[in-house]
């Protein structure tokens, strides 16, 4: 079965850099942007141009820089001024978009903009209007629509439609939808907004309850096309959609009938680029490339994963760029795992002696958090039983 192709937009570049202390030049901007181009993303979210003079210089010279069939995005308001800003910062781009957009939510609409849905409408329309004066492509972000009530949001989709808007972001700005009703609320867009199959409807979601992923899932489950994500999920408060996460769902679910043009055998060190770059680690337990992914430390799982690594691991390590899984000796592993390991290092154990130096090892595990290579010489050479080396 062929599948549908869902877009990835990536925006570590423009939401993911919003977190404190992760600032980047355009040096390193440049860097990532190429290492985004070479991962296979659809879209780069550059920046935002109006923002900063530093953050227009990296757009324009990301723009500049990328030279495959990548469209590269830049985010304004929709404010006359930061259209044509970004119009200018993305002149070099060989397909560039303009990211308008406004408050949609009842709480944006009164406590932002002290405003009305009309006058929102009014604005949302001018901006898409204008920004198609620059560029073909123009997306449109409908801010807080998690929090947007769905007959509103489908009305404003439908007048951005009829002056030319080509993608419809829908973020959930707050991370507070469930993904039923983020589903839905696609659904409903899908369903009631005349016009609607012209654009690409593109799902935006925070992580402030930790349903980013599966709210996106949600999303491209429903019809979306487009999925708004950063490299290790970076982003403001609890972070966006993690772009490692959504792309191997979709690959480990064939059922879902959905794929990405991304190369997930770079999404380790891409990871890791990244994390270097901004100076901020991933949590050692997180989803695809946190060092403890493919990590097993428990003497049931351990056991079962030399056995057949399928036992214990839904994705194979090297599908990530992982090179394998490993196998981490603590008080809590098995004899299984202390062969394995004593093996690499160089000791071939029969069963007798694997006994005693198994009770050695749990005395000295008790004393450690973890059980390194160098520790298994100290082991066996603590124990009285000769033992055979294999290198
Ligand atoms: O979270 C959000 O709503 C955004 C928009 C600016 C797209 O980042
Ligand atoms: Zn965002």
């Amino acid at each position: 079965m062929s599948k549908d192709k869902v877009q990835i937009f990536d925006t570590t570049l423009r939401d993911g850099e919003q977190v404190p202390g992760c600032k980047l030049d355009t040096e390193q901007k440049l860097v990532i942007a190429e290492r985004l181009e070479l991962l296979g993303v659809d879209v780069i979210e550059a920046g935002f141009p109006i923002s900063s003079p530093g953050d227009f210089k990296s757009v324009s010279e990301i723009a500049k820089l990328i030279k495959k069939d990548i469209t590269i995005c830049g985010l304004t308001r929709a404010v006359k001024k930061d259209i044509e800003v970004a119009a200018d910062a993305l002149k070099y781009a060989k397909y560039p978009r303009i990211h308008t957009g406004i408050g949609t939510s009842e709480s944006h609409i009164k406590y932002k903009f002290n405003s009305n849905k009309d006058a929102i409408i009014e604005k949302a329309v001018a901006a898409v209007k204008y920004a198609k004066t620059f560029v073909e492509d123009v997306e449109f972000f409908a801010e807080d629509a998690g929090r947007t009530d769905n007959e509103f949001l489908a009305k404003i989709c439908e007048e951005l439609i009829k002056v030319g808007v080509t993608v419809l972001n829908i973020p959930d700005t707050t991370g507070y939808c469930l993904p039923e009703e983020y589903g839905a609320k696609i659904k409903y867009l899908r369903e009631n907004v005349t016009g609607i199959h012209k654009v690409t409807l593109s799902c935006h979601c925070h992580n402030d309850l930790g349903l980013a992923t599966a709210n996106s899932i949600a999303g491209v489950s429903n019809g979306a096309r487009q999925i708004e994500c950063t490299i290790n999920g970076i982003g403001e408060r609890a972070g966006n959609t993690s772009l490692e996460e959504v792309v191997m769902v979709l690959r480990q679910h064939p059922s879902l009938g959905l794929d990405t043009n991304i190369n997930s055998k770079l999404l380790f060190d891409t990871s890791k680029m990244v994390s270097e770059k901004m100076g901020m680690v991933v949590q050692p337990n997180k989803a695809i490339v946190g060092a403890n992914a493919f990590a097993h430390s428990s003497g049931i799982h351990q056991d079962g994963v030399i056995k057949n690594r399928e036992t214990y691991e839904i994705i194979d390590p090297a599908d990530v760029g992982v090179n394998e899984s490993s196998i981490i000796l603590t008080a809590r592993s098995g004899r299984a795992a202390l062969a394995y390991r004593a093996k690499i290092v160089g000791y071939e154990l029969t069963k007798v002696q694997l006994d005693e130096v198994y009770q050695e090892f749990l005395k000295f595990a008790d004393t450690k958090k973890e059980v390194l290579d160098e520790d298994i010489h100290k082991i066996i050479a603590a124990t009285d039983v000769a033992i055979k080396k294999v290198m």
